[in-house]
């Protein structure tokens, strides 16, 4: 029971990695709320709140809902464009690309953040990937532009708020077997007529091998960001955890 009486808000909570996170930090003690479109028999255990987090007006109705927020985990984003390059990108892509993997997170963080500053006390995660630092040019241009926005900011807003109390952390992920991974691997494997173990194989090859020769488990994102979010970590601000099984092939 490390983080007891504290409330986390987990956006995407109820599946793939946002769902490994709230379970992990309601198993530490925390109270925890979701949010998503859609509800799901899964994260039935948690307080669910309803919202497109892509709308403004939705990340609004959500935080006239939401009471007192220690641990604001921003965990919702999607890579679900087209792919293909520069040409098949177009305004209305780009526009969807920024509202759902960087201006979703900044509008949460502009509501909640006075709140955290006035307690002297909060934490922010920001989920970004390791796409934001690899683009893939015929898989994530604008998904990647996206989440390399989102590291920047985080970086300045860690910065800015460092000194009041409120730490903000970036961690990206690399590939991770989540249903919308999944859901990816199986239609690519389709369409290139081969296995989905294949298709995973051929993906991790693509990226330029993952050393550890497999995705990640979303409890394995989740490990981390517990870590993150307790007081064990309470001198870490502005950083950016990669967790990719050895995949980055930078120091
Ligand atoms: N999986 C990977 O390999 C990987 C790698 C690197 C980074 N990441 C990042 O990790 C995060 C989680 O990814 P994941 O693979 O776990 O995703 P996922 O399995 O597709 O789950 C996404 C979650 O977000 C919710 N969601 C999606 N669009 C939403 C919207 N517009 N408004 C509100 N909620 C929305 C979904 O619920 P509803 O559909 O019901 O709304 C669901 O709860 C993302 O930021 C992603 O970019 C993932």
């Amino acid at each position: 029971m490390e983080h007891k009486q504290q409330t986390a808000l987990v956006t995407g909570g109820t599946k793939g990695i946002g769902k490994a996170i709230a379970d992990k930090l309601a198993k530490a003690g925390m109270k925890v709320i979701v949010t998503a479109r859609n509800y799901q028999e899964e994260a039935f255990e948690y307080q669910f709140i309803a919202a497109d987090l892509s709308k403004p007006a939705e990340v609004a109705k959500l935080v006239a809902e939401l009471g007192h927020i220690d641990i604001l985990i921003n965990n919702m984003g999607a890579n679900t464009l087209p792919g293909g390059g520069f040409s098949t990108l177009t305004d209305e892509n780009w526009d969807e690309a920024l509202q759902v993997n960087l201006l979703a997170a900044v509008r949460l963080d502009r509501a909640l953040l006075p709140a955290m500053l006035a307690q002297k006390n909060g934490v922010i995660i920001h989920i970004s990937s390791t796409s934001g630092m690899f683009p893939i040019w015929e898989a994530t241009m604008a998904y990647s532009a996206a989440k390399a926005a989102l590291n920047a900011y985080s970086k300045t807003l860690a910065t800015e708020v460092a000194s009041q109390g409120v730490r903000v952390v970036t961690v990206s992920p690399g590939l991770t077997k989540t249903p919308s991974m999944s859901a990816f691997i199986t239609e690519l494997a389709a369409g290139a007529g081969i296995t989905t173990d294949e298709m995973a194989t051929n993906l991790m090859a693509k990226l330029g091998g993952v050393p550890m020769g497999r995705m990640a488990e979303p409890a394995e994102v989740a490990e981390l960001v517990n870590f993150l979010v307790s007081p064990a970590a309470s001198y870490i601000t502005g950083s950016n955890y990669v967790i990719d099984g050895g995949n980055f092939p930078v120091v």
